[in-house]
């Protein structure tokens, strides 16, 4: 008899998310985690403490910027770097140590140390090797670096470094203009940091609504982040103080340099599944080292699961979760399903940018039919009060049918107020629906209304 049910490998938002839900459809689990606290990359060194940062240094950006506006007067905080940092890892603990107690409320054995796979149905942890009847792999992603770029993570860093910089420095040059490299460089720029972007593509966030992307740059340019579009990053070079980068701008194809005390290097993520023994198993990799994986979850190995960012498919913390709970339920006998046409994107800046469904350039180039309701957050009383009211809502319908393909925003809580528009998109609701839907005033939400409103008779406050 196999010792587990079902064991995971890595605690990270899919590993742990599949185990609980494994555990409370009555398997027995185990998770394998090396790392010292769950939760992995999101919880320890990306998502979560992103987060902790990006809200103090939104807070102190208010005292600077609105508080005098608003009639609150007096000495300007200074920023306790040493503190800013206690604070972030604080609510890193804090989380890590809520998914410790969840493993042991649903009885989630927590096996510690770093796993391989010596055989299918084995799992080996140090010397000790334990069996299961089924495996699922939750290792996550790395950050993938440049040819020519070494990370040290202390001078040219990953954003892992950027969480944890020894001091706040005087400049800094973001390598990709992505989410990582938009989130990290805000959090620095309102610090007082001298951010320089520097983009391959033309645009930055690509794959997003381009309107919402030139919006976002123009905002983010306010608000003192400079970008370099159109230059590819051909090398690093650390000097005594700091370092030099290297690029080649494409339309002129010229070089030229920048020099900054910090680097990051934000372009891309890969799999993270060195060391677990794939390859002499046999399993089949897919494009960057996915791996590949059947409509269940399952690898070309019987028994063997993959889930999250080491799969193909948007490397986002949620994804994973809908992948680790529906390859839960396939284990449990259930039909587990995740709906990837689905899956909101959101980028934790001010204003925050958020997205669903399919963008306008997606639809052009498959040649379908849309019309396109967009409401400006200059016409929302609620965002005009909080200094927020310079982006707004664009919804996507079908022409004919009226049903919400997309939506985009850019603006004050876009990462919250997308989900209404992902439940009505699951439950297949036309624009209609929405702009049919009250909504309380005033709040926010009431763009994403109004938006709908302009897919049909047109929006009252534009
Ligand atoms: P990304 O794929 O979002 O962006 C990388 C950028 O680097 C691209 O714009 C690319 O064109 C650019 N680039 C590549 N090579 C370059 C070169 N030689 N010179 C100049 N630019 C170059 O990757 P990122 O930001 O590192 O994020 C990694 C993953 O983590 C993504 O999948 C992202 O979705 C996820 N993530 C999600 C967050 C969220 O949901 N809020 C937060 C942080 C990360």
């Amino acid at each position: 008899m196999a010792d587990f049910d079902t064991i995971i490998i890595g605690a990270g938002p899919g590993g742990y998310v599949a185990a609980i839900r494994a555990a409370q459809l009555g398997q027995k689990v185990a998770c394998v985690e090396g790392r010292d606290t769950l939760g992995g990359t999101c919880l320890n060194v990306g998502c979560i403490p992103s987060k902790a940062l990006l809200h103090a240094t939104h807070m102190l950006h208010e005292t600077q910027e609105n508080f005098q506006k608003m009639g609150l007067i007096g000495t300007s905080p200074k920023v306790d770097w040493t503190k800013m940092q206690g604070y972030k890892d604080d609510v890193v603990q804090a989380n890590t140590k809520g998914i410790e107690f969840l493993f042991k409320k649903n009885k989630v054995t927590w096996i510690r140390g770093w796993a391989t796979i010596p055989a299918p149905g084995q799992v080996k942890v140090g010397e000790e090797t334990h069996t299961a009847k089924a495996i699922v792999i939750a290792t996550g992603s790395e950050a993938s670096s440049l040819p020519g770029v070494t990370v040290d993570e202390e001078t040219v860093v990953t954003s892992t470094g950027a969480l944890t910089l020894g001091r706040i420095p005087k400049s800094m040059v973001v390598i990709g203009a992505g989410v990582i490299g938009l989130e990290m460089g805000s959090v620095y720029a309102r610090l007082g940091t001298a951010v320089t972007v520097i983009e391959y593509l033309d645009a930055i966030t690509p794959g997003m609504d381009a309107e919402v992307a030139k919006t976002f740059q123009r905002i983010l340019t306010k608000q003192g982040l400079a970008f370099v579009l159109g230059a590819a990053v051909q090398s690093v070079t650390k000097a005594r103080k700091g370092a030099t980068v290297s690029y080649k701008v494409r339309k002129t194809d010229t070089e030229a340099t920048l020099d900054a005390e910090i680097v990051l290097v934000a372009t891309g993520r890969k799999p993270f599944t060195g060391g677990l023994g794939l390859e002499a198993l046999g399993v089949e990799t897919g494009p960057r080292g996915t791996v590949k994986t059947d409509a269940h979850w399952q690898t070309n190995i019987p028994g063997l699961y993959a889930i999250g960012d080491c799969v193909a498919g948007p490397m986002l913390a949620h994804k994973a979760e809908d992948e680790g709970m529906a390859v839960a339920e396939v284990l449990s006998g259930k039909h587990g399903h995740v709906n990837y046409g689905v899956i909101p994107g959101v980028i934790y800046t001010t204003p925050e940018v958020a997205n669903v469904g399919l963008t306008e350039e997606q639809l052009k180039a498959e040649g379908r039919a849309y019309k396109v309701g967009r409401f400006p957050f200059m016409g929302n009383a609620r965002a005009k009060a909080v200094f927020q009211a310079e982006g707004f809502v664009k919804l996507i319908a079908d022409a004919a049918t009226d049903r919400i393909l997309g939506c985009h925003i850019i603006g004050p809580g876009a990462g919250d107020l997308i989900h209404e528009v992902c439940v009505a998109m699951e439950f297949g609701a036309a624009a209609q629906d929405l702009a049919l839907t009250s909504h309380a005033h005033p709040t926010w939400s009431e763009a994403v209304r109004e938006a709908a409103l302009a897919c049909g008779d047109g929006a009252i406050h534009a």
